[in-house]
């Protein structure tokens, strides 16, 4: 039973502010969870409740999502017995009453959610991890950390228009080397565009931000850079993961714009192809809109045999759009980002779906994010094998990384790498 609940608005990575949440238990457990915010979001994802008030933060306040949980939801929550997580989020999805979470703000209710979920471990006597539940067929494993290296699109001020450019070591033995394989990459990368002259500042995950405009140009330097720090580029090695996060350079007569150029849907695929080709490019997110879902589905019958194909805005972590996607044959996987649709259990249900369809699951952070480790926990929790929390620097994205390597540490049992 919760017996305190408080909410503050604190700020996250980009300098908004966001809602961290803090709540005790009758048995005297102290949780808390800080809730993360995207910049490149789908149209469909749960409502992120902003103020409005131009005099405070631009309008970005959340100063109504703190109110709403130390008020309604406080008042609905607390002293009322909840056996589980579900039966907690089921109350608050109630209580919100609407189909996006307008009415509470996803960012409250997520919190409250996020906080409850630890409460429940530690209670318990349990890791995070160990709390929350495998998903289908897949046990806990280590995931593939997924370095986001180089930053475009509106996450950076580079004529870049592909968002982001990451590096898996796919074939590494352990957390620990993945982790070192990354940072050492990204080392590399820092030192091959330094000296061909290109400004070396960072993009809001942490990723290089030079001024290069072809997504083709930058695999060349990646590739270069994954070879000069020792490592073999491919799925044997470290392979390279896109999210062109599409959606974000999309005209209104329907073309793709990258880099000045027009493209159509099938434009775009033959140069996705041409990429898979000549690079090795293992994993692909939004490389068409979140409302081309005819492109979608020919992206998946050209490619889906040889590429990972992951579904982010055109999904939106929402249980129903994915089982959308999985009839039509839209994608193969779904990243899978708990703000998108605002509640724990609704995102293990959504990761259910997938598994359930043979689709992977993407655990992914925001580019707004705070040093809460929770992705981390739920990835290693659910197997899903892969997880992208930006680049192997920066306090926010390393939180997530550093907690992988303490769970890997006291816990080498656990495989690592993707799911079967
Ligand atoms: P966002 O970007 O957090 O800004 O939405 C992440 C992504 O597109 O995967
Ligand atoms: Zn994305």
């Amino acid at each position: 039973t919760i017996t305190t609940l408080n909410a503050l608005e604190i700020l996250d990575s980009r300098s908004r502010p966001t809602v961290k949440v803090v709540l005790t238990l009758d048995d005297g457990t102290r949780a808390q969870a800080q809730v993360p915010s995207g910049a490149s979001t789908g149209t469909r994802e749960a409502v992120e409740l902003r103020d409005g008030d131009q005099s405070r933060y631009r309008g970005l306040g959340v100063r109504t999502a703190v109110a709403n949980v130390t008020g309604p939801i406080a008042r609905e929550i607390i002293g009322r017995p909840f056996d589980s997580l579900e039966t907690l989020d089921r109350a608050l999805i109630a209580l919100d009453g609407t189909e996006h979470k307008s009415g509470l703000g996803a960012n409250a209710i997520l919190g409250v959610s996020m906080a409850f979920a630890r409460a429940l471990a530690t209670s318990a006597g349990q890791e995070l991890f160990e709390f929350l539940p495998s998903v289908g067929s897949q046990t806990p494993r280590m995931p593939v950390p997924c370095f986001n290296v180089l930053n475009g699109g509106v996450h950076a001020a580079n004529p870049l228009d592909f968002q982001e450019f990451m590096i898996c070591p796919l074939g590494a033995p352990t957390m620990a080397e993945a982790v070192r394989a990354g940072s050492e990459i990204y080392g590399a990368l820092r030192s091959q565009l330094a000296d061909a002259g290109h400004p070396v500042g960072l993009g809001d995950e942490g990723g290089f931000a030079p001024d290069i405009a072809q997504p083709e140009e930058v695999l060349d330097v990646i590739v270069a850079a994954i070879r000069a720090a020792g490592y073999t580029p491919g799925r044997d090695g470290v392979a390279i993961a896109m999210d062109p996060a599409s959606s974000e350079f999309r005209a209104d007569d329907g073309t793709y714009v990258v880099a000045g150029e027009h493209f159509t849907s099938d434009q775009m695929i033959d140069r996705y192809q041409a990429i898979v080709d000549s690079y090795p490019v293992w994993l692909l997110e939004d490389g068409l809109a979140e409302d081309d879902w005819d492109g979608w589905a020919r992206l998946t019958g050209r490619l889906g045999d040889r590429i990972e194909l992951v579904g982010d805005d055109i999904f939106c972590t929402n249980p129903a759009i994915i089982g959308q996607g999985i009839e039509k044959g839209v994608a193969s996987a779904s990243l899978i980002k708990l703000n998108q649709i605002g509640s724990v259990s609704e995102t293990l249900e959504a990761m259910r779906v997938c598994a359930d369809a043979g689709y992977r699951q993407f655990m992914s952070h925001r580019s707004g994010e705070t040093p809460d480790t929770f992705i981390a926990d739920l990835a290693v929790a659910t197997g899903c094998g892969h997880i992208k929390a930006g680049a192997p620097a920066r306090g926010e994205r390393v939180a997530k990384y550093n907690r992988l390597i303490e769970i890997s540490a006291a816990h080498p049992e656990l495989p690592y790498g993707l799911p079967d």
